[in-house]
């Protein structure tokens, strides 16, 4: 039994969250490391049942590293809520023994019966008597820790990771007890990272030792020291896998569901070489270089957002910035198992080392952080460009980092200017409201030239601004962005004697009705091609007071809200696409008809319909690469008759159409091949 008064300060709680961090991301990596070497289809030698066998287990060894992802977000936020930094850093493999207990032994090996046992094993729930995989024996025996009391944190000794976390949890709450919740949780909760930024079952705030404590027994009753009937248990998934892999040997002895990647591959002549596979392949080596530098620099990023407090764009950016380094890893990992290691080593191919930064910080939150994001992003977006060859995986990479390099350097600088309008004295918006900086697009000030209208016989001619048609009247302008337009024909059946229908050239008339009820047509165009800007001192089109998305029948999706389309401030209208068809995504361009998208607008309401504290306020809505819309901020889902579906504030929307939950993603758009672009 451990001696539960050895970690009672709070350097001491910290050190052991530090080794619980590092035990998390230990595991995520060897686990990301065989599902990388698992083989897929038959192109790659199996047969089609071993092929589906052979894909449900990589989606199910990929999801317990996500759910590891989880846990050691759930570790991070408790550290933070401490008063600490999270630890992003950890030992390169394999690991020197010391770091962790002898009993847990871990090292990057590709997929096979005794790394699979390895995995039962170290998920083992307490009396389990599975034994450790084949040639997971330490190397020698020894035992951590000390029977003494000491200021000095000492790494306490344990047999399985679900007696670390029991023991953890016992002295986290003795601390508690001792200094009191306010006392003991002192640090800032704005910098934890919650579900507003990621959608990871560990990202819940932590501001009292009830949460806490459910974060950690969240971890232990999902993965590690889960009962051994725990039915979803990481431990009951390897089990599954291993009947499974059992059956499909007994009828196939030649099956090799995974290529012989290396064990503990390393970038660099090893100083020790035993146990490590230096690769010395040129194409592996540029491999490996892209796939550990995306995989340092998503450390890098989610350490920064642990330095921005929320809500905040930049925070969730960075979130989104290292998910999407982590895709274009996966490719590369998969990439650098199937690839020959070095005349050295001719009988295993390389793999990716997971090496790690020599320090993990986060950088300093403000502009030379945003500076360093965007050109390594680009670095490695230019990186993977240059290896580009007709390997479908590096070819996949490349697209997924140029995607980010954009996206980065679109988002930081949007961050800066945020930054610097908060700086900045407020001025005061065309609609009355008090703006930081520069106003939203929908509400900017007029820049026309065109000349005055002659009083409403003949529509004016348009001046072209940015692609959109600006039409001045004599109260207001009226804007038209013909792009955006879905032929909703509320302005021509409204009102035609502005909006003239079926005529060549000019057929906008902004003086043929009463201003106030043109600005009313405005507001009903759903796809927000129609806007105005006053002339006449009246207040601009106004954010409306409740944020809504309607799942329009067989259509796309109509937002109201103040839209913030990848950090950009696009109005308070929109439609966007839901059928995968438009040739101008993310914006509903009418395909849907063209493709015969079949989509209920009656989705059901679902759980989540408690009304929220705020309905307004900016929504981002976040498209990714060939992925869902992924929504940020206060909002209503309805039906297209308006009835509630849900009131979220983070979502992912199906633009794929294939999800068999929508409007929300399922994920199916992997399963169908989606390209967003
Ligand atoms: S975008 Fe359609 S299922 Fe994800």
């Amino acid at each position: 039994m451990i001696d539960a008064t050895r970690v009672s300060t709070r350097e001491q709680l910290l050190h052991a969250l530090y080794e619980a961090a590092e035990l998390e991301h230990n595991l995520m990596c060897t686990y990301l490391y065989a599902a990388f070497s698992l083989r897929s289809g038959e192109d790659e030698g199996l047969t089609r049942d071993e092929a589906a066998a052979v894909a449900r287990w990589r989606a199910a060894i990929v999801g317990v590293a996500i759910e590891e992802m989880g846990h050691l977000t759930a570790v991070w936020n408790i550290t933070s809520a401490l008063g600490g930094s999270p630890r992003f850093g950890r030992g390169n493999f394999p690991l020197d023994p010391g770091a962790l207990p002898a009993g847990v032994v871990v090292k990057l090996a590709p997929f096979n019966a005794a790394v699979l046992q390895h995995f039962v094993y170290l998920e083992r729930p307490d009396g389990s008597t599975e034994p450790d995989g084949d040639g997971f024996a330490p190397e020698f025996q020894f035992r951590r820790g000390s029977t003494k009391s000491r200021l000095t944190p000492i790494g306490m000794d344990y047999d399985t990771v679900g007696t670390f976390y029991a023991t953890l949890g016992e002295q986290l709450g003795e601390f508690v007890a001792h200094h009191g919740e306010a006392a003991a949780f002192c640090g800032d909760p704005a910098l934890q990272i919650s579900a507003t930024e990621v959608d990871l079952v560990g990202a819940k705030p932590v501001i009292c030792a009830k949460t806490a404590l459910a974060a950690l027994t969240a971890i232990v009753q999902q993965g590690e020291g889960a009962p051994t009937s725990s039915l979803g248990s990481h431990f009951q998934k390897f089990i599954a896998i291993r009947e499974e892999m059992r059956a499909l040997e007994r009828a196939n002895p030649a099956f090799r569901p995974a290529f012989a990647a290396a064990t503990n591959p390393v970038q660099r002549t090893p100083m020790r070489p035993a146990g490590r596979v230096w690769i010395e392949n040129e194409d592996a080596a540029v491999t490996v270089d892209l796939a550990n530098s995306g995989y340092m620099l998503m450390l890098r990023l989610i350490a920064y957002a642990y330095a921005v407090p929320r809500p905040s764009a930049e925070k969730s950016l960075a979130i989104d910035l290292a998910l999407g380094t982590m895709r274009a890893v996966a490719y590369l990992g998969e990439r650098a198992a199937r690839l020959p290691a070095g005349p050295s080593n001719p009988s295993c191919n390389a793999g990716m080392s997971f090496a790690i930064l020599r320090d993990s910080a986060p950088l300093p939150r403000g502009p030379s952080s945003r500076r360093y994001f965007s050109e390594r992003l680009r670095e490695l977006a230019d990186g993977a460009a240059r290896a580009a060859n007709p390997d479908a995986r590096m070819s996949s990479a490349a697209r997924v980092l140029a995607d980010l390099a954009q996206r980065g350097e679109r988002g930081f600088a949007a961050a800066n200017a945020s930054a610097a309008a908060v700086a900045a004295p407020a001025s005061v918006g065309a609609n009355g409201s008090t703006l930081p900086g520069a106003p939203p697009a929908a509400a900017a000030p007029a820049a026309s030239t065109s000349a005055a209208p002659s009083g409403g016989s003949r529509p004016p001619i348009p001046t072209v601004v940015d692609g959109v048609d600006e039409i001045a009247g004599a109260k207001l302008t009226l804007l038209y962005d013909g792009k955006k337009c879905i032929h909703a024909r509320h302005c021509v059946t409204g009102a035609p004697t502005v909006f003239l229908a079926n005529v060549k050239g000019p057929w906008i008339n902004p003086d043929a009705i009463d201003v106030e009820l043109l600005a009313e047509i405005a507001h009903v165009c759903p796809s927000g091609a129609i806007r105005y800007r006053r002339k006449d001192g009246r207040p601009d089109e106004a954010a409306p007071p409740v944020n809504l998305i309607a799942v329009r029948e067989a259509g796309p999706y109509a937002v109201r809200a103040d839209l913030r389309l990848d950090g950009t401030a696009v109005g308070f209208r929109a439609t966007l696409c839901r059928c995968g068809a438009s040739k101008n995504k993310p914006y509903c361009d009418g395909s849907h008809h063209d493709v015969k998208f079949a989509a209920s607008g009656e989705p059901p309401t679902g759980a989540q319909t408690e009304m929220l504290a705020q309905r307004d306020g900016p929504l981002a809505i976040d498209p990714q690469l060939d992925g869902p819309l992924q929504i940020r901020g206060n909002l209503e889902i309805t039906a297209g008759t308006g009835r509630m579906v849900a009131r979220v504030t983070s979502a992912k929307l199906c633009r794929c159409g294939a999800s068999a939950t929508k409007p929300f993603c399922d994920g199916s758009h992997a399963r169908i091949g989606f390209r967003s672009t």
